[in-house]
């Protein structure tokens, strides 16, 4: 049987209490990882609850805001007490922020990249000296970083999230760490929630699949990811959003000539 390999190795997952960090999470103890979940809250969060991890798996958790330096260098400390080596990281915590071009304010960008880019520069800074070759690491984008998506400092965010990724990769390869990201469309999580009829609409116009994706399906590339499967993948951004970004605009007119 075919097996992700991934037994034995321990990967860090940001914002995990809850969405497709808790799917991460829950994924990879079941594959048999020593996962460090973190998030805000203080104890493991609800939605860890259910996890089932395979023998060789444990399912850790730890507080963590992942635009707080101290905390990540603390965390970085206490992997570094157990005696581990870390295999993965998974930057996927993320804020989102809806205002617009023109009433979106510098402290709106600021927070949106606090979390969505310095969270993961420090991610990466804290948890690279504790991998070795092999090792793994995931940045969630977003749809929003391929295209014009409106809510203007979440867009900027998750672009400049690929311009940090793609150094990352580069400046890591010779010690054979991969970085890659995943671009999730429209995926069913607290998230996207409350999003607005007209919006869930107008997106599965745009979906060629047609249809929302599942924290499962987000999870199940991010773990292809941090497998040795993909042990000559690196630099490279995966779409996981049903082709919603792959037709560069041309669905409308596609199915306005239909
Ligand atoms: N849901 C979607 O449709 C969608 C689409 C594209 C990209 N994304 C991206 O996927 C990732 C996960 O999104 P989700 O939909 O699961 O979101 P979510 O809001 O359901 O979960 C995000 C988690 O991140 C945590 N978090 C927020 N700020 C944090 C901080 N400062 N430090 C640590 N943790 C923090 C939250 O507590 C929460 O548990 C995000 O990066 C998001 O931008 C989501």
């Amino acid at each position: 049987m075919l097996s992700l390999q991934l037994a034995g190795r321990t990967v860090v997952v940001t914002g995990a209490g809850q969405g497709q960090g808790a799917a991460e999470a829950r994924m990879l103890a079941e594959a048999g990882v020593r996962v460090i979940a973190t998030d805000l809250p203080a104890g493991m969060p609800a939605g860890l609850a259910g996890a089932s991890p395979s023998p060789e798996g444990s399912l850790l958790y730890r507080q963590l805001d992942v635009a707080d330096a101290a905390g990540w260098s603390g965390l970085g400390d206490w992997i570094r007490s157990q005696g581990w080596a870390v295999d993965g990281l998974v930057n996927n915590a993320g804020i989102t922020q809806r205002s617009r071009l023109l009433d979106a304010s510098a402290t709106d960008l600021h927070k949106v990249y606090d979390v969505n880019v310095a969270g993961a520069l420090l991610g990466i800074q804290t948890l690279a000296p504790l991998m070795a070759g092999g090792a793994s690491i995931v940045n969630v984008g977003s749809v929003a970083g391929l295209t014009a998506h409106y809510p203007v400092a979440y867009t900027a965010s998750k672009w400049a999230l690929r311009g940090l990724s793609q150094v990352a990769a580069m400046e890591l390869g010779r010690r054979g760490i991969r970085v890659n990201t995943v671009h999730p469309g429209f995926i069913e999580t607290p998230m996207t929630q409350g999003a607005k009829p007209e919006f869930r609409q107008a997106t599965l116009a745009e979906t060629p699949l047609g249809r929302t994706g599942s924290v499962e399906e987000v999870a199940a590339v991010v773990l292809f990811l941090l497998s040795p499967l993909s042990s000559y993948v690196t630099g490279a951004e995966l779409p996981v959003d049903g082709g919603q970004a792959g037709h560069g605009g041309a669905k409308s007119i596609s199915d306005a000539l239909r």
